[in-house]
């Protein structure tokens, strides 16, 4: 119950209207060569954002570009406000240029990287392809991890580990290290990161997003923010009990890897499904 009302909150959120002539008919012209993301072809505007010629967002992204490519004429790779869509991407399970993503290929990642069944994905991986289809005006049938960053629509505010889209002048998707350094104090010396804990974290950045933001601007997205925090503790804790291990929580968010160095592994614990993420949301409520 609780996790299809999530689900239909998060399918609400990605109605965005931004309706931009476009043409679909190019060829993509990014390609990198391996793990360094290194852009080996030249670059060319994209028509499919219409008069954006790229994301509306990725535009400001100059950190990223510069982190990602080594000339000046390169399109880095897309990446999203979701650090588990992008650590997929990092690791190479999806695109690694993070773009014409499908949802068989999003129900595949998740399934290898990090042991999630295809019930809960296929939703989120719909809501996507959604989001580009209102973005382009077009029917997609695929994603580019970009299209996530409009604000407000899928992205939203008081983020763990993203500054908020005012507070960061745009930039609502590359991980900040001074929002996440506030959710490392709260949780002190704790190796163990409880509900009460996970919890704690996401009211306290919901708080400091309200009272920092530019007036009017915060929209608390309760419903989504939980079940983030419940995908976490399940994906690095235990479906049933959460309990994350915080240096493996740490890792997958600042280093958008997924925490293999450290001893996890997808299937340290059970399968994560819609109906385990539910009993976990509920249980968030009440810690
Ligand atoms: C197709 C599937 C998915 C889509 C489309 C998606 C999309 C998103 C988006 C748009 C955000 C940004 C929200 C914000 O503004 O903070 C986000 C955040 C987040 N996602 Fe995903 N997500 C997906 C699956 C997952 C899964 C399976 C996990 C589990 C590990 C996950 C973990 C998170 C977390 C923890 C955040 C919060 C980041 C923060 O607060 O800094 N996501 N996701």
């Amino acid at each position: 119950m609780l996790f299809s009302l999530l689900i239909r909150v998060l399918t609400l959120t990605v109605v965005f209207s931004a309706a931009m002539p476009t043409s679909s008919d190019e060829t993509p012209c990014w390609s990198y060569g391996g793990d360094d993301h290194r852009c080996t072809q030249p670059w060319r505007p994209s028509k499919r954002f219409g008069m954006f010629h790229r994301s509306p967002v990725a535009m400001t992204s100059s950190s990223f570009k510069s982190r990602t490519c080594k000339n000046a004429n390169c399109v880095p790779p897309a990446r999203s406000p979701c650090p588990a869509l992008n650590a997929l991407a990092n690791e190479g399970l999806l695109p690694r240029s993070g773009r014409n993503i499908t949802i068989a290929q999003t129900v595949a990642a998740f399934s290898t990287g990090l042991n999630f069944a295809a019930d809960v994905i296929t939703s989120f991986a719909a809501t996507a392809i959604a989001q580009c289809s209102n973005i382009t005006n077009t029917t997609c049938t695929s994603f580019d991890l970009d299209m996530l960053n409009v604000p407000h629509a899928a992205e939203h505010d008081g983020s763990l580990s993203r500054e908020d889209f005012n507070f960061g002048r745009g930039n609502n998707h590359d991980f900040s290290p001074r929002v996440w350094a506030q959710v490392m104090d709260y949780w002190g010396d704790a190796e163990i990161i409880d509900f009460a804990l996970a919890e704690g974290a996401r009211r306290m950045r919901f708080r400091t997003a309200n009272e920092t933001d530019l007036p009017g601007w915060f929209v608390p997205k309760t419903m989504q923010s939980l079940g983030e925090t419940s995908f976490y503790m399940a994906a690095f804790g235990d479906p049933v009990l959460g309990n994350a291990r915080k240096d493996w929580v740490h890792y997958w968010f600042s280093q958008e890897r997924l925490p293999f160095a450290l001893g996890w592994k997808p299937t340290q614990r059970a399968e994560i499904t819609g109906a385990s993420m539910a009993a976990m949301i509920a249980k968030m409520i009440a810690a």
